[in-house]
């Protein structure tokens, strides 16, 4: 990694390598050969260790026809390569091949690893830590690893949940008989928790979820879960848009909440971390006992501890006729999925540490995505980077809007007790006024006319929003109600002698009727559809 380029080192194109990953069951790879055609046009010469790819389905060959060199073992790779990168932290043989003075950009978790640090530094080594990325940089979003994998895990965890559950995920009508849909209830809505619920009601499944931080309740709802609130009142949100470890009234109410859902729920899907601390436990054996067997529990969170109390990390166990999947390799399991999206996290990295294109990438410890990656430079731990500066807050919601409001009355707003007599002591003089002076006639069609706009209210005001399109057709459908008109029409009381209508009022009388018709089936029909889009 150059600080300081002379004209030189300049010219010299640095090398990528990309090692056969060595954890037990990791089955990625840290780039593919899609992404080595762009790196090699950044100017880098990129290297692969043989069967790097293999259990990914990206063969050697597919690398070496995207440009790669493929180097025959470890030790070639690690002593050629200016720049690694892998997936899973280097394993202390890794970093006895390593370079001195090499660049490694790879998850560290520093927090977790001290010692894998030392050894780093030791080694003289420039580490970038994907696994600190500031994330809620706007600018870091595109090399954001920990999003890609926790995407790919959430969607995982979905499909090994249906693997070991016995029954459709989506409620259908057989000749056979009824089958209802799988209830999911999914504990953390984060970036994996989010994607869980995606994949569950996609399948057909009716997904309930929970969250300490209330402001994901509504991007629950968008991906067509039902958030689920605890009844205690606490800020979930712990800053930089994590957790916090939440009192311990709000953890009781929490666990009554999730007795209930347990019983419910057919399949639970737990993603709930803090970040340094161990996961909280909020699956109890007893909630695991209370759910009919043949449910399924996969803990997201086995790795860190698990949310659940029977959880076995990297095992699926059988408790109490529940089973229970913790594997902790779930990205690893759709492995060619996760390279690609994690190769492409690593290149948008190698664009900013390249913006010249000269194949050198260039470590700036003044931009703030950099220096935040940035765990270990050039032998000296640089970990944990300063805070971001922070960004303006903005003003507090506070009492004054609510006296806007107040005066506002926006629509679906409540009026205040004191308006709302005012409003109907006006309407009181006003009808009283009315019914003194109007003649009789004028009376009758003006009360059904109050009635109407009364009912009107009531029941456009008390339905979701959502229903309002089907309303609005029912409406359309009932408001043919005028094909009495026409049927009046076509045998009016004042018919003539003979007791028939007027030719030409009968056939527009009929006409009429037709059109009418169509309105009151076609509403009814449309307001049917409409309605089954809503149900499960
Ligand atoms: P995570 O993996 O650390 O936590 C997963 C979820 O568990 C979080 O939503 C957390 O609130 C929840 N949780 C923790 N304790 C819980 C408990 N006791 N009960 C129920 N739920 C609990 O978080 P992840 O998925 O890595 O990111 C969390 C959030 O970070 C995202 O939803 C997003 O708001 C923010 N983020 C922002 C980014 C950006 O601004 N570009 C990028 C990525 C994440």
């Amino acid at each position: 990694m150059q600080t300081d380029p002379t004209p030189q080192a300049q010219a010299q194109p640095q090398r990528i390598g990309v090692p056969r990953e060595t954890f037990p069951l990791e089955k990625r790879v840290a780039t593919v050969p899609d992404v080595v055609e762009k790196l090699i046009k950044l100017g880098f010469t990129v290297s692969v260790e043989s069967g790097a790819g293999d259990a990914a389905n990206f063969s050697d060959e597919a690398y070496r026809a995207a440009g790669a060199e493929v180097l025959p073992d470890a030790a070639a790779l690690w002593a050629a390569s200016d720049i690694v990168f892998k997936v899973r932290p280097p394993s202390e043989g890794e970093v006895g091949l390593m370079r001195e003075g090499g660049t490694l950009i790879d998850f560290i978790w520093p927090a977790q690893n001290p010692q894998l640090m030392e050894q780093l530094a030791a080694r003289k080594a420039t580490v970038l830590a994907i696994d600190c990325l500031p994330r809620t940089l706007s600018r870091a979003q595109k090399m954001d690893a920990l999003t890609s994998t926790a995407g790919v895990s959430g969607y995982r965890a979905v499909i090994e949940a249906a693997n070991a559950f016995g029954r459709f995920f989506n409620g259908q009508i057989t000749a056979a008989g009824k089958v209802p849909p799988a209830k999911v209830f999914i504990a953390g809505a984060g970036v994996a928790g989010l994607a869980a619920i995606g994949t569950a009601a996609n399948l057909g499944a009716v997904v309930r979820a929970n969250d300490t931080r209330a402001e994901v309740a509504d991007q629950v709802k968008s991906l067509g879960g039902e958030f689920v609130k605890v009844d205690y009142e606490e800020e979930g949100s712990g800053g930089g848009g994590y957790a916090k470890v939440m009192s311990e009234g709000f953890q009781a109410a929490q666990r009554q909440m999730y007795a209930t859902e347990a019983k419910n729920a057919d399949i639970i899907i737990t993603t709930a971390l803090i970040p340094g601390k161990p996961a909280p436990k909020l699956i109890t054996a007893e909630m695991v006992q209370s759910m009919k067997p043949g449910s399924v529990i996969v803990d997201m969170a086995a790795e860190q501890g698990g949310n659940c109390e029977l959880t076995v990390p990297g095992e699926a166990v059988v408790r109490h006729g529940v089973t229970i999947v913790g594997y902790t390799d779930l990205a690893s399991r759709l492995a060619k999925q996760s390279s690609t999206l994690y190769a492409t996290n690593l290149l948008r990295l190698t664009e900013e540490l390249c913006k010249a294109k000269d194949g050198r990438a260039v470590v700036n410890m003044e931009d703030d995505a950099i220096r935040g990656l940035t765990v270990v430079k050039d032998g000296a731990i640089t970990w944990p980077a300063p805070p971001l500066k922070a960004a303006p807050v903005p003003a507090p919601k506070a009492a004054a809007p609510v006296a806007e409001k107040k005066s506002a009355h926006g629509p679906g707003e409540p009026m205040s007790g004191k308006t709302l007599t005012i409003v109907f002591a006006v309407l009181a003089v006003l009808f009283w006024a009315i019914g003194a002076h109007a003649p009789v006639a004028f009376l009758s069609h003006f009360t059904v006319f109050v009635l109407a706009c009364f009912i009107g209210y009531m029941v456009v005001w008390n339905v979701t929003p959502a229903l309002h399109t089907p309303l609005m057709s029912v409406t359309n459908a009932i408001s043919s109600i005028i094909a009495i008109g026409a049927l009046v029409q076509i045998a009016p009381p004042e018919a003539g002698a003979n007791g028939r209508p007027d030719g030409l009022i009968m056939w527009l009388a009929f006409a009429a009727l037709v059109l009418t018709a169509v309105n009151m089936f076609g509403g009814f029909a449309v307001t049917r559809r409409m309605l089954a889009m809503f149900r499960k």
